[in-house]
């Protein structure tokens, strides 16, 4: 069943756990999450960045969004847009059926910032949608990094407060220290869980975390196994997500766990049979290897069994 972020996210607000939002740019990726979401009766998000509307066709993104959430009927979805850069991008999927976008306008300056997605949360508000926006730039803090420069680049507490009081957006995605990809922390991982404590209790509203990947050890044996490379890769330590949703995360962002994951597969089999050409063949074992990280994902933060 379709339904609005919101529904998903104030459950798991009030009752602090944290859902995943999964990254799809295909079939095979949307029906490993689903049947992980199936098995652990977990509520999911699902959703496609610019990027991989741009590749799929935005109707080709909702009309499967639609066909599995009607074959999955009994797990809440929100089908959200990731990383919506313009007003005009936020509209055309809330107008195709998207039941969550996210506007990411934390590049600019505060003031435009706030003015942007407050446009697009009424636009978005007014066809029964939900809206996410971001403040701070999502990058890596280093141990010897100053305060002054630690300010510059994460998510200010106060101005938290005063842009979700003034946009009225649903869920804000507070940058403290994380980044997209395989390659999170120069050093030792390091998350600002005081910061992301006093967004919680300045907004109280869901907050999200991007580039939540973990890239457990045996995901990362077996894209090395296949004769893949990952040197200086690093993800989100298992305890820093826990601690994360501690801190009031209720959306997990996650996408480079399951295109590692999937990929070791496709070259595993590659490797193993010179001769395959069955799409089926590679495509197979790589659903498993999805699903296999989004069930024990979903069981990690807290979202397994909260059907209900
Ligand atoms: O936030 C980034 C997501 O992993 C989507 O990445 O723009 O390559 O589809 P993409
Ligand atoms: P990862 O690259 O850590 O999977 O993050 C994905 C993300 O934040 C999508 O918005
Ligand atoms: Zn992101």
């Amino acid at each position: 069943m379709l339904v609005v972020g919101s529904d998903i996210l104030q459950k798991a607000h009030k009752e602090g756990y944290g859902v995943g939002a999964f990254n799809f740019v295909n079939f095979e990726m949307l029906n490993a999450i689903f049947e992980a979401a199936d098995e652990a009766s977990s509520p999911l998000i699902i959703q496609a960045s610019e990027g991989a509307i741009k590749y799929m066709g935005i109707d080709m993104v909702v009309g499967m969004a639609k066909i599995m959430s009607n074959r999955y009927s009994h797990i809440p979805v929100a089908l959200h847009l990731d990383h919506g850069t313009t007003f005009e991008s936020c509209q055309k999927a809330i107008e195709a059926g998207f039941t969550s976008v996210m506007i990411d306008a934390s590049h600019h300056p505060f003031e435009e910032n706030l003015e942007l997605t407050a446009k697009v949360v009424e636009a978005a508000h007014k066809e029964g949608v939900s809206v996410e926006a971001e403040l701070g730039r999502l990058m890596g803090i280093e141990d010897n990094i100053s305060v002054d420069e630690k300010d510059a680049v994460l998510v200010n507490p106060k101005e938290a407060e005063i842009f979700v009081r003034e946009s009225k957006v649903d869920y804000l995605a507070p940058a403290i220290g994380t980044s997209h990809g395989a390659f999170k922390f120069k050093g030792e991982p390091k998350l600002d869980f005081k910061r992301l404590q006093e967004v919680k209790r300045l907004t109280n509203i869901p907050l999200v975390l991007h580039g939540a990947s973990a890239i457990p050890d045996y995901v990362r044996e077996s894209f090395l196994n296949s004769g893949g490379d990952l040197k200086g890769s690093k993800g989100v330590p298992f305890e820093f997500l826990q601690e994360s949703i501690k801190g009031g995360i209720n959306k997990v962002n996650t996408d480079t766990d399951l295109r590692i994951a999937f990929m070791a597969e496709v070259r595993r089999v590659a490797n193993e049979d010179k001769t395959q050409f069955d799409l089926r063949k590679f495509f197979t074992p790589g659903m498993q290897a999805i699903k296999k990280v989004v069930l024990e994902r979903m069981h990690l933060l807290g979202s397994a069994n909260k059907i209900s």
